[in-house]
């Protein structure tokens, strides 16, 4: 055993070791338990005992040149792999970034904000009444109390503490009539609750706009005007109204008015049923007994009110010919409104 050949070899080894994974395996080779370098200690109790200090002394230096050629040897590999990687790899910070999906409105509620601006152009206010409403709200202060047949007009799901989920926007006239005082004009948009079986024209939860209109005197002329007012700003023509009466046990008289079909002008197709008509909406004068529930005297004051669905006038607006795809939530259906 030479020190220095021994040390000339081991700094030869490390010089030619092209991996981290090598030089790992060559350090363990040389300063391992039985390493090369290791080893040259036998050489001290080999040797006389006047030449042991010196010899000691010179493994140690052997030592310590191995282990700092190791170390450099370990830095230079790791610096030529993150200078190869950086050379293989192109990146151009110039490249536009994928464009991110955006959002869009839903038809219904590009149809509802516009009804809200015609609205307060006409001088509305628009206000926001809660889902779960009381049995009084939404059926006895509209003069349908308990037993009454027409509280099966509306099949009604109940919460199990006796409150009901709205089952049309109406309780907002009662709402509107205790906050407010008359004179006023106010719309309540909002979503309405059915416990119905779902098919083609049904659904659980839909939309409708109420209108209420508080003064001494109103009239229907007044009510039917405003109805054809509306219903042209919305589509943006002329639209033509027809008028039958409807039963409502919130209105006295009460009337059903239908729109001629926009789709077909009136010709017939599949969203007015081959009929030329849509039916539109519910609309009639207030009837006395909802006045006194409200906390008006109907000898004093009058309303007219209204309260429609939405989910036809958007499939007469975007001519949309089933009404599954309005609330079907179909994302290839719904980009066309981005
Ligand atoms: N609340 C009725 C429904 O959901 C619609 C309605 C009819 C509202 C006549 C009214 C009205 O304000 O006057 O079927």
């Amino acid at each position: 055993m030479n020190i220095d050949t021994t040390v000339e070899s081991a700094l030869a080894e490390i010089a030619a070791a092209d991996t981290e994974a090598t030089l790992r395996d060559l350090e363990v080779g040389l300063l391992g338990k039985k390493g090369t370098i290791t080893e040259l200690t036998r050489l001290i109790g080999a040797a006389p005992p006047a030449e042991r200090g010196p010899i000691g002394k010179a493994i140690n230096v052997a030592k310590a040149t191995v282990t700092q050629a190791l170390e450099a040897r370990k830095v230079a590999l790791v610096q030529g792999a993150i200078a190869r990687e950086l050379a293989d790899t192109t990146f151009d910070v110039s490249v536009p970034g994928a464009r991110p999906d955006l959002g869009s409105f839903h038809p219904l509620t590009l149809v509802q904000e516009r009804l809200e601006d015609i609205f307060t152009a006409m001088g509305f206010m628009v206000l926001d009444y809660g889902e779960v409403e009381t049995d009084f709200m939404n059926f006895e202060a509209l003069n349908i109390p308990k037993h009454h047949p027409a509280r099966d007009m509306q099949d009604t799901f109940w919460t199990k503490d006796g409150h009901v989920l709205r089952t049309h926007t109406s309780p907002g006239q009662i709402r509107a009539m205790k906050q407010f005082a008359p004179p006023f004009r106010a719309a309540f948009p909002g979503k309405v609750f059915r416990n119905e079986a779902l098919d083609a024209s049904h659904e659980h939860t839909f939309h409708q706009l109420e209108g209420l209109f508080v003064d001494r005197v109103v009239s229907v002329a007044g009510l039917i005007s405003t109805m054809k007012i509306m219903l042209s700003q919305v589509f943006e023509r002329e639209v033509t109204v027809r008028l039958r009466p409807g039963y409502f046990p919130f209105v006295e008289p009460g009337f059903e008015l239908d729109m001629q079909c926009l789709l077909c002008g009136g010709a017939g197709c599949r969203v007015c049923k081959h009929s030329g008509w849509v039916e539109t909406l519910g609309c009639g004068l207030v009837h006395p007994n909802v006045l006194r529930h409200a906390g008006l005297d109907p000898a004093e004051w009058q309303a007219w009110a209204f309260g429609m669905g939405l989910s036809r006038l958007v499939m007469m607006r975007y001519g949309i010919d089933d009404i599954r795809h309005v609330l079907g939530g179909d994302l290839r259906f719904l980009q066309q409104f981005a």
